[in-house]
């Protein structure tokens, strides 16, 4: 897959051949720059390849097209970012219960308070993202990302921007959501903890699998 425009065009991912079942705790790792947050988007819908075939939920996203490819991802994959990506003018619950109710969903309110409970935020739903701590705001995200309840949930280095305690706590409510719903989670991760929590590893590097493991050993 190449990205870029001219003389900034480079090569991202290479002859990638990846299969991830249902229910795996996939993480990608490998240097900065390798191509695992490209590879990430590409799973998701988010980033189309320019040649191949990307096979989610029994759909090949690469005869999608943009709104075909909207829909795709509001139904199965759940997105949380390194940076958050709140809306600023949104208070806590909005961020969570306004794109179910662009989805359609009726209850909207009531499941995005439930969701934001479930991440242990009930007794923020009022504040806007300025208000809240890096970690309260990765739980919102976090909370938005599963309010759909996705078979899919992808992060990308969901801990990279929070201290180590305040990464562990994310950590452990990412996987255990993910257990109880049976969903399947693909996480890019600099993190060693959080690595070592997914059923396999695959490293990335220039853009190509370097290597898959399992289990990586507990510290
Ligand atoms: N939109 C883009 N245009 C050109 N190059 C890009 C673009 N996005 C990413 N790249 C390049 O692709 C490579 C892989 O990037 P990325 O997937 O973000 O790596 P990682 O997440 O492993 O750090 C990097 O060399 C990066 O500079
Ligand atoms: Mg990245």
């Amino acid at each position: 897959m190449w990205l870029g425009r001219g003389a900034a065009r480079v090569h991202v991912l290479k002859d990638v051949d990846l299969a991830i079942d249902r229910g795996e705790a996939v993480g990608l790792v490998g240097p900065s720059g390798s191509g695992k947050s490209t590879l990430l988007m590409v799973m998701a819908g988010l980033e189309k390849a320019d040649s191949g075939r990307v096979e989610v939920a029994g759909e090949n996203l690469m005869d999608l097209g943009e709104d075909a490819l909207a829909r795709f991802r509001g139904r199965h994959i759940g997105i949380v970012f390194q940076s958050f990506h709140l809306i600023p003018t949104m208070t806590a619950l909005e961020n969570v219960a306004v794109p179910l109710e662009l989805a359609g969903i009726a209850d909207a309110f009531d499941r995005a308070r439930q969701e934001l409970a479930t991440v242990g935020l009930s007794d923020r739903l009022g504040h806007y993202p300025a208000q809240l701590s890096g970690g309260e705001q990765q739980r919102v995200a976090l909370a938005r990302a599963l309010a759909p309840n996705p078979p899919i949930l992808v992060a990308d280095e969901p801990t990279g921007n929070l201290d180590e305690g305040t990464g562990a706590a994310i950590a452990e409510l990412l996987f255990e959501q993910q257990r109880e719903r049976g969903a399947t989670l693909i996480v890019v991760t600099h993190d060693l903890a959080l690595a070592r929590r997914c059923d396999r590893t695959v490293r990335i590097r220039s853009g190509r699998i370097e290597a898959e493991a399992g289990a990586l050993a507990p510290a």
